[in-house]
């Protein structure tokens, strides 16, 4: 059998979009897989890591052997992060929607010739950054992402102080990318001593080489 690195820890992972109603038929969403949310999901599992995956709709297979929690809204996928703690690891992975309808319709908006109505938005939780949150019930070891178009790096070191996260996954979502969507990922892990830029490889390969990272984090090498 393969070695079991992480068994005993428990790991939470945020996958998929998340979908914020408009009126009962309306919402906003976005474009993102869950592909490599899933994969991470399942590469952890894979290590010996007992995983809670907190994830909006996607197209995607259950992964082997993890508790899947399907959430629609964001505020719905904090309170399901925050009942699957106490965990270890938690590996933001989920494109969660930053803004929400501000007092959502219980009928259906209707065309009532006075023109189209106009939405008011209001901000989300950021799960990332209250999971960071320093305190007796934070999982050891906060694992978020970045996708940026440019200064990849240097915004993402930034983005990994504000929100207090210990590790950051930064992609690049330029246009001619086909992250979004698509089966490779070129990422740079940033940690709190410096970036580690990662050949283009594909999202199921991003997510072992991440596992094997917190793998080695939590058991690290013995000094000689
Ligand atoms: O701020 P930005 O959306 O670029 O940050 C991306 C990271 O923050 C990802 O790890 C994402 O899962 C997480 N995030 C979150 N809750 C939000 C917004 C982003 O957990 N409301």
């Amino acid at each position: 059998d393969a070695p079991k690195p992480l068994a005993g820890k428990r790991a939470l992972v945020t996958s998929g979009p998340t979908v914020e109603p408009i009126d009962p038929v309306r919402y906003i969403a976005n474009r993102s897989s869950g592909k490599q949310g899933h994969a991470i999901a399942e590469a952890l599992r894979r290590l010996g890591a007992e995983v809670t995956l907190v994830t909006g709709p996607t197209r995607l297979p259950d992964p082997p052997g993890c508790t899947v929690r399907p959430i629609e809204t964001a505020r719905e996928m904090l309170a399901a992060c925050e009942s699957a703690l106490p965990a270890d690891i938690a590996v933001c992975a989920a494109a969660v929607a930053d803004w929400r309808v501000a007092g959502e319709s219980d009928r259906k908006l209707k065309k009532d010739g006075g023109g189209p109505p106009s939405l008011a938005l209001t901000e989300n939780p950021d799960i990332l950054a209250t999971l960071s949150q320093t305190g007796p019930g934070r999982p050891a070891l906060v694992v978020g992402f970045a996708a940026e178009t440019g200064n990849v790096v240097d915004y993402a070191t930034a983005k990994r102080a504000r929100k207090g996260c210990d590790w950051i996954v930064a992609n690049d979502v330029s246009p001619g990318t086909t992250t979004f969507g698509g089966a490779d990922n070129t990422v740079h892990l940033i940690r709190a001593d410096g970036a580690e830029d990662w050949p283009t490889m594909g999202k199921d390969a991003v997510a072992a080489r991440l596992a094997e990272a917190i793998a080695r984090h939590f058991n690290p090498p013995s000094p000689p």
